[in-house]
């Protein structure tokens, strides 16, 4: 496989990384616009093919795929072009600035059958795909609702709000999890520091199966927290991703509940047992989801990311971006 990746800023480089570790390229082929970055890349990776016009690499028919990790409003012009020079296309989070632009991409892939994947990076993270295996096989019964919490002084952002920015993570992760998008979604945020981009927001979305859930993210907070509860009917979770060991425990903890058939027969049990933390994979995600998109291109396979998931979350963080500019109103997703 010959890969392209357009970008090189923070996040491009560690894609790049990956991409090597995976020993399935014989061609990465670096694009940014600043040849300082080109520099830096070459400088560690000095086998590496740099080029800063992106053009000249949809030229190239060796070429058999691209990820892009540009700023968010270049991701559908570029996704657009190199969907139509036949090649397979990564995009990072999120996939596109509006939902229109996700559905045209969606659209394309499948007309010119390449691959569209999207990175929704904790989708492929030992202690994601472990709660996802948990709630699968109903160890913590009914979900009732979700608490997510994913804050941190910085990095603000020029172009998106903290939505756009940070809640695509909890948004993928609940939708896997759940297996459902949000039926209404409602917002409050506060452009803090930087006029008219909020840097920070408290989201509320309530799901079709009857699950709500809350994400609170922001760039302007004390301290860094990636925090997630989980309480079902049967057992509680706590998904603490900057704990390096114990990152997900289970609490048998719950409430019996008896119907009163009269006022004396009240009755209210709280149940408190064991606190389990599952062993985990080890694996970094990105590596994990390079790999994926390289099996991908070459069976020419759906991915687990695909354009319709990363629908799914643009539609979600459209929907939450309009609440939070409109006095919180709550906002209805089509199914
Ligand atoms: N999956 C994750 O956990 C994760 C984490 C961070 C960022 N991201 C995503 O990665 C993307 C990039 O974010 P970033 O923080 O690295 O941005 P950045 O601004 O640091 O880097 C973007 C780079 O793209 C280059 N660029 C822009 N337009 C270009 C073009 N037409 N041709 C060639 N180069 C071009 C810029 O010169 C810059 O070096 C965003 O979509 C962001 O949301 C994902």
């Amino acid at each position: 496989m010959r890969i392209a990746v357009i970008g090189a800023g923070y996040w491009g480089p560690n894609l790049i990384r990956n991409l090597y570790e995976t020993r399935a390229c014989s061609e990465i082929i670096c694009c940014d616009l600043d040849s300082r970055k080109l520099q830096k890349i070459k400088d560690r990776y000095p086998g590496i093919q740099t080029e800063s016009q992106y053009k000249k690499i949809l030229d190239r028919k060796d070429v058999d795929a691209v990820v892009i990790a540009t700023p968010v409003s270049t991701h559908f012009p570029l996704g657009k072009e190199i969907l139509e020079s036949g090649k397979h296309v990564f995009i990072e989070k999120p996939m596109t600035a509006s939902p229109e632009e996700a559905s045209e991409l969606l659209r394309l892939s499948e007309k010119v059958k390449r691959v569209l994947m999207v990175g929704h990076t904790f989708e492929y993270s030992p202690p994601v795909i472990k709660i996802k295996e948990l709630i699968d096989k109903g160890e913590l019964g009914k979900i009732y609702y979700i608490s997510a919490s994913r804050v941190n002084l910085g990095l603000h952002q020029k172009d998106v709000s903290v939505i756009w920015d940070l809640a695509p993570h909890d948004f993928s992760t609940l939708f896997f999890w759940l297996k459902e998008q949000p039926a209404r979604v409602s917002a409050i945020g506060k452009a803090c520091v930087q006029k008219k981009i909020p840097d920070v927001a408290f989201i509320n979305l309530e799901f079709p199966s009857g699950c709500i859930a809350h994400v609170q993210v922001s760039w302007l907070a004390p301290s860094k927290l990636r925090r997630t509860a989980i309480v079902g009917s049967k057992k509680m979770l706590v998904y603490d991703d900057t704990e390096n060991i114990e990152k997900v425990k289970i609490y048998d903890k719950g409430v019996n509940y008896v119907d009163p058939e009269s006022f004396g027969q009240y009755q209210l049990s709280y149940r408190t047992g064991d606190v389990v933390s599952p062993r985990l994979e080890t694996y970094e995600p990105l590596f994990m989801e390079m790999k994926h998109f390289i099996e991908c291109c070459r069976e020419n396979k759906k991915p687990r990311t695909d354009g319709q998931s990363g629908l799914r979350v643009v539609r979600t963080l459209d929907a939450a971006e309009r609440s939070m500019r409109n006095n919180s109103v709550v906002v209805e997703i089509p199914a």
